[in-house]
């Protein structure tokens, strides 16, 4: 192969990609659209390229992002180009497009016109775009979608972060014209942005999809049950509805149980109170719950049965009454536990948090039996650092994996002779601690040595038997 035909190749292939990207760029940010000095920086490691305000100028920056497999673009103002028109692409274009190695886009602080958001959606069609992410955008205006239609997409995880747009309720014909796209998709995140509500037919129309974050929204109670009404997400498996307007548990609960495929539910940071007793289940699947700063003083009832991760953190937990046999890893620091003895109700765990509690002493018998336990955290704890507690944490230091904190954030409270010591240097030999527990077995040895010394000897020595009763006596 000659150089002057390499050169000439590669020569084409850029060439096709500066005009496939000139269109791209044509299409998602508008030529001169934005003032100022703009372009792209591209680290090759990581094959990731960002573009701050491209102008017209500096276009040409664009051409290094194009080895990239993560593109971002910031900055810009795409109302003016709402009208535009995106004829049929060349198939020189197309060609270029399918060989890209792009997966991820980002678009960040942009106006975004959502008759344009449907042009630039068709024109992902031809790529290998897999994620895409709007960060910051306000999207106005409406699009008829119908374009759209029947047009398969690459895209299988959605991201909007801190967007703006019409609210969805009424955009439901829009959602069944996208149908065929949507239905494959497999993540959606519309965080931070306001939502209010999710119309029954939008959740119809998402029939593949298996992760959904709403977090840091606007939903309450009572926009639940319409959102997950009878066909909304079927395959659904992870749901985040963390830090929205929910309160109450049951009502929750109730919303929730048509989601039969559920695994992993989010609720942490909503202000939960139980509310109106009820017999509602939750859906049986469910093996990660969440509910880290709901402002519980009690554990709410009832709890998925086969859970296997509970996250109850930063709460005001003072008990703990429950018992999960499959339970593997709870989550409780940050509460106002005193008593750990709970943990006996799962036994299976394998990784138990307790930071910042106020915890005197780790039931080191309790937890010893705890045969799967590998990792347990306990920091910031009031320690009494009497003999056996002490002794009790040093144990449990060398059976488990004790965190990050430990040994330094492990201190003793109390007694008063070993305030702010570190519980590791406290000492704890076997004879100055449990004295019971050393002596007991000592007396039972010197009495058999005795007995058999005494057999042994006969009647004859019966000086020595009397010594030895008073040795043992003495001890
Ligand atoms: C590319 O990213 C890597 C990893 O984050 C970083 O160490 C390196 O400095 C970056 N290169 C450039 C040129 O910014
Ligand atoms: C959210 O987006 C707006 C623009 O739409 C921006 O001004 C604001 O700084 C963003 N907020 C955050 C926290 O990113
Ligand atoms: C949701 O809660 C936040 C903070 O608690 C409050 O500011 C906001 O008004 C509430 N929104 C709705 C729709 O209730
Ligand atoms: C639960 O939610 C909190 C706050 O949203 C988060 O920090 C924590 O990592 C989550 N826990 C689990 C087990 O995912
Ligand atoms: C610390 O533990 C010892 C031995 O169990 C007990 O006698 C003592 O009252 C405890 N001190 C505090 C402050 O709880």
């Amino acid at each position: 192969m000659s150089s002057s035909y390499v050169g000439r190749g590669s020569r084409d292939y850029l060439e096709a990609g500066l005009i496939a990207m000139n269109a791209a760029i044509l299409l998602l940010l508008g030529l001169g659209l934005v003032e100022g000095e703009g372009r792209c920086f591209f680290n090759r490691t990581e094959e990731h390229c960002v573009c701050h305000s491209l102008s017209q100028e500096s276009l040409s920056s664009i051409i290094q992002c194009l080895p990239a497999s993560v593109v971002e673009f910031w900055g810009g103002d795409l109302e003016r180009y709402a009208a535009l028109t995106i004829s049929d692409l060349q198939p020189s274009v197309i060609d270029m497009l399918e060989t890209l190695n792009i997966r991820k886009l980002v678009f960040g602080d942009l106006l975004v016109p959502e008759v344009l958001l449907a042009q630039v959606l068709k024109f992902f069609s031809y790529t290998q775009v897999q994620e895409l992410v709007f960060e910051s955008c306000n999207f106005v205006g409406r699009s008829n979608w119908t374009e759209m239609a029947g047009q398969n997409l690459p895209i299988l995880n959605l991201r909007f972060h801190n967007v703006t747009s019409a609210p969805l309720t009424g955009h439901e014909q829009g959602f069944s014209s996208l149908s065929g796209w949507l239905e494959t998709l497999q993540e959606l995140a519309v965080t931070s942005s306001h939502v209010t509500a999710l119309p029954c037919a939008i959740g119809r129309v998402f029939r593949g999809l298996r992760s959904l974050d709403v977090a840091q929204n606007s939903l309450r109670d009572e926009s639940l049950m319409p959102a997950f009404c009878e066909g909304a997400f079927p395959q659904l498996q992870l749901l985040s509805l963390q830090r929205n307007n929910l309160t109450s548990y049951h009502s929750v609960c109730e919303s929730l149980q048509l989601l039969h495929e559920l695994q992993h539910l989010d609720l942490s940071e909503n202000k939960l109170i139980a509310g109106l007793a009820s017999s509602c289940q939750w859906p049986m699947s469910l093996r990660v719950f969440n509910l880290s700063g709901t402002g519980l003083d009690e554990v709410l009832t009832p709890l998925p049965p086969n859970l296997e991760v509970l996250d109850m953190s930063c709460n005001h937990l003072r008990t703990l009454d429950i018992s999960l046999a499959s339970l593997k890893m709870l989550f409780l620091s940050q509460n106002m536990l005193r008593d750990v003895s709970f943990v006996r109700n799962f036994p299976r765990l394998e990784i138990l948090h307790l930071d910042y509690n106020l915890i005197p002493e780790l039931p080191w018998d309790e937890l010893r039996i705890l045969g799967h336990l590998r990792d347990v955290t306990a920091a910031g704890n009031p320690y009494n650092c009497s003999c056996s507690g002490a002794a009790g944490i040093q144990m449990l230091a060398g059976m488990v994996h004790l965190g990050p904190g430990w040994p330094r954030d492990y201190v003793c409270h109390s007694p008063p002779r070993y305030q702010g010591v570190l519980v590791k240097d406290v000492p704890v030999s076997v004879l100055q601690c449990n004295s019971a527990a050393v002596i007991t077995p000592i007396c039972v040895i010197l009495a058999l040595l005795c007995v058999a010394g005494a057999v042994y000897l006969a009647q004859s020595r019966s000086g020595l038997f009397q010594a030895c009763r008073r040795a043992v006596k003495g001890s």
